[in-house]
């Protein structure tokens, strides 16, 4: 049993790849993400500083690379992000530009990129991180300020406009918590009155051990189903190093003493062993939510294929982090098995 086949006909079972070029990819991690995912997000390379770093220049080779490995296995790729203020080029939305000009610079984009993958794409990340983190509105990003509110409108227009078959999504972190939650759930229905295309909501899902707020995330997973969206958890990871909170804003940083690191190399044995039976035990938890009723979630995308690849590793700070189902030698962990019990028990009360 897979992850993929464990779920098969409840639930997509998604992986963020950071590169397919030839070589970036072992033998090892191109089985393990084909035996046991069927839909890839890329992780980097189809953001607009990466895809699209000049007016006039592109970069699809490593776009390119992940449709065709995703193809030859036969997965789904879902597209990640046409609008979203980190990874993003300056001449997009420069200080001072008119809302006209703005607006052509989004439309120049948003054709170029998906509808250069027109027809091959499950769905788009179409707008990511829109919700400010406090506060009652959108983010302060360069898109807010040259164009205004309907930036969102807009981008989803000119998506639906440039690949008409792909979903259409809105992505955030931190949107199952109340008061963002309360944010967003409005912003989505004045989308919804607007008469754009939206197919679903993503809640990314970078959680903390010991901090998984399972309550708000089932009451989150209703109040958007009720909304008549599609929901998924986009970029599910579990922190074994503690940090300040769920927020997944790249601009915060901090340093780690290696005492705060202290799952790295070195780290003793049963201790080790304690963290990752947790870590089981809070993912099972999140899978009984994901399942408990047929449609609740219609895909489970983690953040990274494995813990050494983790962009947790990173970020906040540099540290050694274990916080997805396989360990840096690709080896099934605890949180592996506990997933798939999850799967065992739930179909047979189905
Ligand atoms: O490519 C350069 C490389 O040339 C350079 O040597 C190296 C030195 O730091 O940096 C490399 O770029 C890094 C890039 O990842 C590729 O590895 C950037 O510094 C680093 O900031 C970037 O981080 C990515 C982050 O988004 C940036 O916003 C993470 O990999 C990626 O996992 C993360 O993903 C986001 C989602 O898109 C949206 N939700 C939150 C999530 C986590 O921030």
């Amino acid at each position: 049993m897979t992850l993929r086949s464990a779920f098969d006909g409840r639930l997509q079972l998604g992986c963020a790849v950071a590169g397919t070029l030839p070589g970036s990819l072992s033998a090892t991690e191109e089985r393990l993400l084909s035996e046991q995912f069927n839909v890839l997000t890329p992780e980097n390379c189809m953001k607009s500083g990466l895809i699209h770093p000049e007016p006039e220049r592109y970069d699809f080779e490593a776009p390119d690379a992940l449709l065709a490995f995703a193809e030859r296995q036969g997965l789904s790729v879902v597209g990640h992000c046409l609008a979203w203020h980190n990874q993003a080029p300056a001449w997009l939305f420069e200080p001072g530009m008119t809302r006209a000009l703005a607006l052509t610079q989004l439309a120049r984009h948003i054709q170029a990129v998906a509808g250069r993958y027109r027809g091959r794409i499950q769905g788009w990340d179409v707008v990511n991180e829109a919700i400010a983190d406090d506060g009652d509105g959108l983010r302060d990003t360069p898109a807010l300020r040259a164009i205004g509110e309907d930036y969102i409108e807009r981008a989803f227009e000119l998506a639906r406009e440039a690949d008409p078959h792909a979903e259409l999504y809105y992505n955030d972190y931190n949107i199952e918590q109340p008061a963002k939650r309360e944010r967003t759930l409005r912003m989505l229905e004045r989308l919804q009155a607007s008469g754009v295309r939206l197919d679903g909501v993503g809640i990314q899902g970078h959680w903390i051990i010991d901090r998984v707020p399972f309550d708000d995330i089932a009451a989150a997973i209703q109040q958007y189903r009720a909304l008549g969206l599609k929901v998924m958890i986009t970029e599910l990871d579990i922190d074994v190093v503690d940090r300040p909170d769920c927020s997944a804003d790249i601009a915060t940083q901090r340093a780690y003493s290696p005492t705060e690191d202290r799952y790295r190399e070195g780290c003793p044995a049963p201790v080790m062993t304690h963290v990752l039976q947790q870590q089981a035990e809070q993912y099972a938890r999140l899978f009984e939510i994901f399942t408990r009723q047929p449609g609740d979630v219609a895909r489970v995308t983690f953040w990274g294929l494995h813990d050494g690849g983790s962009w947790l590793n990173s970020w906040p700070g540099k540290r050694t982090n274990h916080p997805l189902l396989f360990d840096r030698q690709c080896l099934p962990k605890p949180a592996y098995e506990a997933v798939l019990d999850v799967a065992r028990r739930t179909q047979v009360k189905s």
